[in-house]
């Protein structure tokens, strides 16, 4: 059996699942240094995410992502805040499981839901939605997405989420790859 390398995590879930928090966390914890991916992004490309969803499109946007994301390949010892879609473009996703330890953080809809409605504004998938718009974009693509979230090496609640015991998974046990199996 072939194990995930636990030099890199990638923190992956649905926007507002509160990747980057968690992140911080882990990071001071293990002490590793963190990332947050669209902080990256808005970095190499000199623009905000909603100006370069604006200007190049979604398409423009996936591929700065996927681009910024293999970036850190190399790297050790870090924590890497990934975007909401980022394990489902190209091949983000098996690029992930190779390269280090993917923890899916797990909401339920609802939760998403109110963490989003005042966060909608700031995030160019969601902006110009009515409630039950917003409600039904994320039934739908939290329905697309969770099939690629669910394939990390550890999925954990995001309601109940403790940093604690988390890190010592993270730092003693043996973490089975499901891409390397
Ligand atoms: C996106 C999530 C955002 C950002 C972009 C697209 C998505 O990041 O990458 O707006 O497709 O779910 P967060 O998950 O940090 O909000």
């Amino acid at each position: 059996m072939v194990f995930a390398k636990k030099d890199k995590l990638y923190l992956i879930g649905f926007m507002g699942s509160g990747k980057s928090t968690l992140g911080k966390k882990i990071a001071r914890s293990l002490n590793y240094e963190f990332f947050d991916l669209d902080q990256a992004i808005e970095s190499y490309a000199g623009a905000s995410v909603s100006s370069i969803f604006q200007t190049q499109g979604e398409i423009g946007f996936r591929l700065l992502e996927s681009e910024c994301l293999s970036h850190f390949n190399n790297n050790k010892n870090i924590v890497i805040a990934t975007g909401g879609g980022t394990p489902c473009f190209y091949h983000n996703m098996e690029m992930m499981l190779q390269n280090g330890c993917c923890v899916y953080i797990k909401m339920p809809e609802g939760a998403l839901y109110q963490r989003l409605y005042k966060a909608s504004p700031k995030r160019p998938l969601l902006v110009d939605k009515n409630e039950e718009e917003l409600r039904d974009y994320i039934h739908e693509l939290l329905l697309q997405r969770e099939e690629t979230y669910l394939k990390s090496h550890l999925i954990i609640d995001g309601m109940s989420v403790d940093t604690n015991s988390l890190v010592g998974v993270l730092k003693h046990k043996m973490i089975p790859n499901p891409a390397l199996r």
